[in-house]
């Protein structure tokens, strides 16, 4: 493999000059490679600001036009919309996800009836935005009940579809969901809807601000250890995937990102399917906080982003996706 012997060969000779490095570059970013996530608010005229990620706001659906037109402008294929709930309508079935007139609904109705296909949008299957638990299923005891959430989770899937969703995004971790949520849709009109499923998703610390975001921190009383992946397999990544691409998963997504850069890699070289990173609240937090306490400079934002491209993700959810003319200028 290595040609060539030192001092022969330098390979500090093609580093001297930014030309130069720019030239021999094996790996780039550009703004088709980012899915932008929007958090959802009731109300007018709001813009909030969420304390533990600097720079990630809440908006009201009347402010989330402005917000998609600079995702448009800017030259993002999708974005994914999260809702913040109303805490009177959680309950402990989550019923709210199946209401049309929800968050999510709402947004999906108004963004696609004045971009069309401009955009794409990709919404969560889970419920926990919506239960009184903060978990993404049906609880029994601790216990979050597989086949019972299923059923929830494909009417949540069709109205979501209805609503004129490009991709729904199954994060609940249960399994066998994908298969029958691809039946449902196929039999319901919905063939050319996407499925992208969060075949890996471990249990893990790194989404605590997010649940800030969607309001599910103070609502959980247990782990999601029963459902979501354990942090010490990764052969278990491998029959997660194997079992969502047999069911009908058109991508994958990995989550969370940088802790993970191993799993991407496994799952490219073993399966040729899109495989997507989820750069999750927590790795954004640890950067952003640390750029803005002095820590580092902002180029971490881009070494960590291109860590992604170099480990064979096609592209990455991040909450710096708004961002991008200052990271990639
Ligand atoms: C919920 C969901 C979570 C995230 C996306 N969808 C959190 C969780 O599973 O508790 C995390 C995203 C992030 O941390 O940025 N199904």
């Amino acid at each position: 493999m290595i040609t060539g012997k030192f001092p022969s060969l330098r390979l500090r000779r093609s580093r001297k000059n930014n030309w130069s490095r720019r030239l021999i570059e094996e790996n780039n970013l550009t703004s088709s490679d980012f899915v932008l996530p929007l958090f959802l608010i009731e109300g007018k005229n709001k813009k909030q600001s969420i304390k533990s990620m600097p720079g990630v706001y809440r908006y009201s659906l009347d402010k989330i036009n402005f917000v998609v037109d600079k995702a448009i402008k800017n030259g993002l294929p999708m974005v994914a919309l999260f809702p913040y709930t109303n805490p009177r309508k959680k309950n402990h079935l989550g019923t709210e996800s199946l209401n049309e007139d929800n968050l999510v609904c709402k947004a999906l109705r108004s963004i696609k009836k004045k971009y069309k296909n401009e955009i794409g949008i990709m919404c969560d299957v889970a419920l926990d935005p919506y239960t009184s638990h903060g978990h993404d299923g049906l609880l029994r005891g601790k216990y979050v009940l597989n086949d019972e959430t299923i059923k929830i989770l494909i009417n949540q899937s069709l109205l979501q579809a209805q609503m004129g969703c490009d991709v729904l995004a199954p994060s609940d971790m249960m399994d066998g969901r994908i298969g029958e949520i691809r039946k449902s849709l196929d039999k319901n009109g919905f063939k050319m809807t996407q499925i992208l499923s969060y075949a890996v998703k471990y249990a893990s610390s790194f989404y605590g601000p997010f649940r800030e975001a969607v309001g599910t921190k103070g609502l959980l009383k247990t782990d999601k250890k029963n459902y979501q992946m354990d942090f010490r397999n990764s052969n278990e990544a491998l029959r997660e995937v194997a079992l969502d691409i047999k069911e009908g998963a058109d991508m994958v997504m990995v989550k969370p990102g940088l802790p993970y850069l191993d799993i991407i890699k496994l799952i490219k070289e073993n399966f040729k399917i899109p495989v997507l990173a989820y750069q999750v609240s927590g790795e954004y937090s640890l950067l952003s906080h640390g750029i803005k306490k002095g820590l580092f400079d902002k180029s971490i934002i881009l070494e960590s982003l291109i860590s992604f491209k170099r480990s064979g993700a096609n592209a990455i959810v991040s909450y710096y996706a708004d961002k991008l003319d200052e990271i990639l200028k």
